[in-house]
């Protein structure tokens, strides 16, 4: 190390890192709890890319029809392709419906039916009766600002409780102690370069995903995977990192998203031949077929020369024969942005569109607790103490290999209050902290040291067009063994060259040379082993699809891939096996079968 640094100490009995959706709901309940509770966050709360979803919460309150929350529950196992855990979609699906109603009792500003009941609408892979009625209206909507619109109403009640915000401050690592037991985080406040110990007994992952490991994302740049990024640095393991999702419908040449919310509301794909290509893949579903199904749908579509525009490369999506004033009432946010981002007025042209990374279903390993686990002894669901995880940041696993639209937000906040519910329990407040040992933040500070001062022959923007260009091309929608062992090499070639980085600006005052190229730090290992995980899975299963092992192997591979990333490059792979068992006697397992739509 080149310098010392000065840190300051801060205790707290819990520490949330990160202020979306979830953290903000975590937050708020541990406050509420009477924990001693900091939030960390690297943007304005307000600014977390939850404000990004668009379409909705998912959540059975058969306001627009019969539902019940067992065939939520059904429905979000088949679209997990029955990789979630089912303990945990249960504690989802039935808690969800209280979950939507307390952000209504918040304030939060839902669209309303004529009885002003809160207003839902359809979305991909939502049914009745256990996949056999129609189309479920289960996605409680705020037009198409549904995540702006929680998570103001969710900042405003974390603010209504006692609660520290650390704005503006960048997670650096999480300090283990030598029973690996997570005992605080160190933190680079950007305003000011000063540094931060967070000591608490609780530390609470939410800091999203890592969409910007790929070229086209519908991710914010913020969304680099710092939790993840920590935790194999940690030495613990990332779950189900092969299962990306691509949202069928991103702005082509933009990637911003256009909400599944407009199939949802009659809106449909059509290829270059003016056909409603969908009735062809999901006779019954058709556009509202889970997400991985119409993203490959079109991908075949437009690699059989039916795409849509010069380069027969993209897809349109319909919904100028919609009536304009309910374009104007429930989508006028996307009407925006399809305006903006591919100059098109929605009421008289078709967008063109393009399946665009949107979501990681792989992330931190949980239990339903937010607890986050490990293999110990034999035991594959041993708790790392002193840590949580929640949000995409978390695998908990309620998607499993494929996560139904809107089933996000709801996930965030019955995960978020999950935490809260479990800190109270297992956290006293005003609890001493042990004492740390002198070095306790050496690696991290020696981490932050080498990146500050790099002086290679690659700027950090180089190496991160690399990385996303390697991600974009070789694991895609479609995978093959020959592409996928290609993309492992070209990833870890990528990762090699992390060693000669260049950053030119040695200040720590709001120096973002210095935190993109930490930020690329974070993405870079989660690449790395989701690439691995993608090469080592040899079977087809929600969104990844391989087209060497096209069918589902339930026998060889219904298990949880864990991932483990080691600071000399390599990954280290094992296995944690699905809960299939359910909470209660109030549903059965659901047991596996084909998956159809
Ligand atoms: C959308 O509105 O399509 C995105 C919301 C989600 O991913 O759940």
């Amino acid at each position: 190390m080149s310098e010392a640094y000065p840190i300051t100490e801060h205790e707290y009995d819990v520490v949330v890192v990160g202020a979306g959706g979830a953290g903000l709901r975590a937050t708020m309940g541990m406050a509420e709890a009477g924990l001693k509770t900091a939030a960390i966050t690297k943007v304005f709360p307000t600014r977390s890319h939850t404000v990004a979803a668009q379409g909705g919460i998912s959540a059975s309150l058969g306001n627009m029809g019969k539902d019940s929350w067992q065939w939520h529950m059904f429905d979000t196992v088949k679209g997990s392709d029955w990789l979630g855990d089912q303990d945990a979609i249960e504690y989802m699906c039935r808690e969800a419906p209280a979950a939507v109603l307390e952000l209504e009792k918040f304030g939060m500003p839902f669209s309303r039916t004529e009885e002003g009941k809160i207003y839902q609408r359809a979305f991909g892979g939502m049914t009745t009766e256990f996949g056999e009625g129609p189309a479920a209206q289960r996605t409680c909507a705020a037009a198409d600002r549904t995540g702006h619109a929680m998570l103001h109403t969710l900042y405003s009640q974390s603010l209504k409780h006692d609660t520290d915000f650390y704005i503006e401050y960048f997670a650096l690592d999480l300090i283990m102690d030598e029973n690996g037991a997570c005992k605080g985080v160190l933190c680079l406040c950007l305003e000011d370069g000063t540094l931060h110990l967070f000591r608490a007994h609780m530390v609470v992952l939410a800091t999203g995903g890592y969409g910007r490991a790929f070229f086209s994302c519908t991710s914010a740049h913020t969304c680099s995977g710092d939790g993840g990024g920590m935790v194999l640095r940690a030495g613990l393991p990332l779950q189900d990192m092969e299962f990306i999702q691509f949202h069928p419908t991103g702005i082509y040449g933009a990637g911003c998203l256009i909400t599944e919310g407009v199939r949802g509301e009659g809106g449909y794909l059509v290829n270059g031949e003016g056909e409603r290509f969908m009735e062809r893949y999901a006779p019954s579903a058709k556009d509202l077929a889970s997400r991985d199904v119409v993203s490959r749908s079109m991908t075949i579509e437009i690699r059989e020369g039916r795409g849509v525009g010069p380069r027969k490369d993209h897809i349109y999506l319909h919904l100028d024969h919609l009536d304009q004033k309910m374009i104007e009432e429930r989508l006028p946010g996307i009407s925006e942005s399809a305006r903006i981002f591919a100059g098109v007025d929605v009421t008289k042209e078709p967008i063109p569109v393009i399946p665009t990374v949107h979501y990681n279903m792989g992330g931190v390993p949980t239990n339903f607790n937010a607890e986050v686990v490990d293999l110990k002894d034999g035991n594959p669901d041993a708790v790392v103490p002193g840590l949580m995880a929640v949000g995409e940041a978390a695998c908990v696993s309620v998607h499993g290999a494929n996560r139904l639209g809107s089933n996000s937000l709801i996930d965030l906040v019955v995960f978020g209050r999950a935490a809260a519910i479990r800190a109270k329990e297992i956290v006293k407040p005003g609890t001493a902290h042990s004492a740390l040992p002198d070095d306790a933040c050496d690696e991290a500070l020696a981490r932050l040291d080498r990146f500050r001062y790099a002086d290679g022959t690659k700027s950090t923007a180089e190496i991160r067009d690399n990385m996303q260009r390697v991600m974009q091309d070789d694991c895609a929608v479609f995978r093959t063994g020959e592409t996928l062992q290609q993309g492992v090499e070209k990833i870890n070639e990528v990762e090699k060259q992390m060693a000669d980085i260049k950053t030119t600006d040695r200040s720590l005052i709001w120096n973002s040379d210095l935190i993109e190229t930490l930020e690329l730090d974070n993405l870079i290992s989660q690449a790395v082993v989701s690439m691995t995980a993608a090469e080592n899975r040899k079977e087809s299963r929600g969104a990844h699809a391989r087209e060497d092992f096209p069918d589902r192997d339930d026998k060889n591979w219904m298990k949880h891939t864990l991932t483990y990333h080691s600071t000399d490059g390599g990954v280290k792979l094992d296995y944690r096996p699905v809960h299939e068992y359910t909470l209660t006697d109030e549903i059965e397992y659901i047991k596996p079968k084909a998956r159809v739509y």
